[in-house]
């Protein structure tokens, strides 16, 4: 079977308008700006509007992703939605995009990989276009987090922020795009980071509602040491499978969780600030959106050329990991 290269043909985001800083948490809980700052680098973060749920942010961050590849809804084949954070259980998220964006031949589903959703994502449907099953493709990454946030647990509320990245996939010049996918999981180190109830284990009544066992839990030390040494190896992993070194990484574009995880990537890689997209002061951890957002305000700050080699790497909940590397081709859909 002929493979063809796929890469990212447009981008697009959308940041809820509202913004929570620091001083506004340390009226709501036990903490302090400094604190803040020192353990996670964080300094704000964007929250939804009470009329917008997760479907709403995806369908703006699409439609600017279409403009930016200038393409039409109606040519989009695949629709693929990563979120922890649907609408609903069901419809999926991306059936609510594709029909308020119009995008009536999509195929379309949602994914569940916690902050790693986006890389599973293009991972996914570039699959589809290099083999030819499908030609372009829309991928978003989504959360409306501050709906499963417990905002009286200060170990958690304060990491976390809503917004919508989307990049559109499509066929690129032979040799351009993605080059190399390494994508794993763990599900022994899932009750470190999870939502107890809800589901078919423990449906929702009076009782878990009052646990709040709605909300995220997390065990942030564990996370913590399981992110350094897995978004190190990803990223090595995928290097080695495009055949590239360290020294060859033009830009890396991070799951933005924690600064000190960044940090440690850095050292490890040998990264000046230059080669790294941080944005998680301004919005936080965005899980499944925080890679996609990156990546489109580096697009939008002209920090990266055509023929680099960009690295988009992750981890998250389940427990998954994942990196995958682009050579870049800034074309436009043809
Ligand atoms: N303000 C002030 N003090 C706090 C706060 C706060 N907001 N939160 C915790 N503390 C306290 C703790 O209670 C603890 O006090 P104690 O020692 O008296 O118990 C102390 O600060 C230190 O707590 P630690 O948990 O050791 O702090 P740490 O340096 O590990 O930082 C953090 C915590 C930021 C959560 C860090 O562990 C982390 O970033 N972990 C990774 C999280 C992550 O990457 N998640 C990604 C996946 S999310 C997803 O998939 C949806």
């Amino acid at each position: 079977m002929k493979v063809r290269s796929v890469g990212i043909l447009g981008t697009g985001v959308y940041l809820p308008e509202k913004v929570l800083t620091n001083a506004d948490l340390e009226k709501m809980v036990d903490t302090n700006d400094e604190w803040i700052v020192s353990r996670t680098g964080i300094r704000e973060r964007r929250i939804a509007a009470d009329h917008e749920a997760s479907s709403d942010l995806s369908i703006k961050a699409a439609e600017m992703a279409l403009k930016n590849a200038n393409l039409t809804a109606d040519q989009i084949d695949l629709i693929i939605v990563a979120t922890v954070t649907p609408d609903m259980s069901f419809p999926a998220t991306a059936c609510l995009v594709q029909d308020q964006l119009g995008a009536s031949k999509a195929a379309t589903f949602d994914l569940s990989a916690a902050c790693t959703g986006f890389i599973y994502g293009v991972s996914a449907a570039s699959q589809f276009i290099a083999t030819g099953v499908y030609r372009y493709a829309l991928v978003i990454g989504v959360e409306c987090l501050s709906r499963i946030v417990d905002w009286e647990d200060r170990n958690t509320c304060i990491l976390f922020g809503d917004g919508a990245g989307a990049a559109v996939l499509g066929p690129v010049e032979e040799g351009y795009g993605f080059l190399s996918y390494e994508l794993g999981g763990d599900g022994s180190g899932g009750e470190l980071l999870k939502i107890e109830a809800g589901g078919s284990r423990c449906p929702a009544t009076a009782a878990t509602v009052e646990e709040k066992l709605h909300s995220l839990s997390m065990s942030g030390r564990e996370v913590f040491k399981f992110a350094v040494r897995v978004m190190n190896n990803a990223t090595e992993g995928a290097l080695a499978k495009a055949g590239l070194e360290k020294e060859e990484m033009d830009l890396m574009v991070p799951h933005q969780a924690n600064i000190r995880i960044i940090e440690s990537a850095m050292k490890r890689f040998g990264l000046t600030k230059d080669k790294v997209a941080i944005n998680l002061d301004k919005y936080g951890n965005m899980s499944s959106a925080s890679v996609p957002v990156a990546l489109h305000e580096a697009v939008q700050e002209n920090r990266i050329q055509k023929g680099d080699h960009v690295v988009l790497c992750g981890f998250g909940g389940g427990l998954t990991w994942g990196a995958t590397v682009l050579k870049w081709s800034q074309e436009e859909a043809k």
